[in-house]
């Protein structure tokens, strides 16, 4: 896809399936335990992280149709009886996400894509020379990326999300809720995630990013911790993403610095 020229009108699509009716064929609601088998945070869990990263992978997907009726080769091969209620995209700020329910893990699913791959390129580039400056609401000293904040805030991705997660929890009770994201995209995730935190409750919150790049500074990352305690971020070694921009030792207030949950996967 091209870059969305200026002159080109904002097109904003939200696609949400109306008030579904379908019967709960088969749920499974013995994840609970899974998610809930340390303290502080859900332990890294493989085969659910094989999962999450389908759905993390799937919102990258251009043919909208398939997405949208989730009967793409990526959706259908690996997560049957996944229920899409919303399907977001910002044309113009080059954005994708979507919200559903995933009737097995018993858990509203909510991922979120960034920019095209080599947009990321440039907002790599860019970040290496910024710091962080924009002041987060409501949370003293903590600083995050205006960039990817904006992204988020300043898009439709916060309110049409926001709405089709408590239209969700109406209809379907008190699901968990997990939010992914892959590179920007989990950037994004991570404030989706603080958000829902705050309104639903931190214990219902699961947060998987892979290859997140850091958004915050390190009091950002504490309340961060504080707010939404079942986070993970899958890093690979070889990717080149989390560890930029770089942590500027010298000025440890004002720079990036990650959730402390961090799992590497290397390759086998
Ligand atoms: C890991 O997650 C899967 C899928 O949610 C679940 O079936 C399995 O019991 C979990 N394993 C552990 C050790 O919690
Ligand atoms: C975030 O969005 C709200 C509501 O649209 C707006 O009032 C606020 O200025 C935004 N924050 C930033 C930092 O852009």
């Amino acid at each position: 896809m091209g870059r969305p020229t200026w002159e080109a009108a904002a097109l904003l699509l939200v696609l949400s399936v109306s008030a579904a009716s379908r019967p709960l064929h088969g749920i499974v609601a013995t994840t609970e335990s899974s998610f809930q088998n340390s303290e502080q945070s859900f332990g890294f869990n493989l085969t659910l992280a094989k999962t999450i990263v389908e759905y993390a992978s799937a919102v990258y997907m251009t043919d909208l149709t398939e997405l949208y009726t989730w009967t793409c080769s990526k959706c259908n091969d690996l997560i049957q009886g996944f229920e899409m209620r919303c399907l977001i995209v910002d044309v113009q700020s080059c954005l994708q996400a979507f919200v559903g329910v995933d009737h097995g893990l018993n858990s509203i699913i909510v991922s979120i894509r960034g920019t095209q791959e080599n947009s990321v390129q440039n907002w790599i580039k860019d970040m290496l020379w910024k710091q962080v400056d924009l002041n987060y609401p409501n949370m003293p000293n903590a600083k995050v990326h205006t960039g990817f904040y904006s992204s988020y805030n300043n898009t439709l991705l916060r309110p049409v999300i926001a709405n089709a997660v408590c239209k969700a929890r109406k209809l379907y009770g008190h699901m968990s809720i997990i939010v992914t994201g892959h590179s920007m995209g989990g950037a994004l995730a991570s404030f989706c995630a603080l958000d829902l935190a705050i309104t639903h409750g931190g214990n219902n919150v699961y947060l998987m990013t892979f290859g997140q790049p850091r958004v915050g500074n390190t009091a950002f990352a504490s309340y961060f911790t504080k707010y939404v305690p079942n986070t993970i971020r899958v890093t690979h070694e070889h990717d080149i993403v989390p560890h930029l921009p770089p942590y500027f030792f010298i000025f440890p207030h004002q720079t990036y610095h990650h959730f402390p949950r961090e799992v590497c996967l290397t390759p086998a």
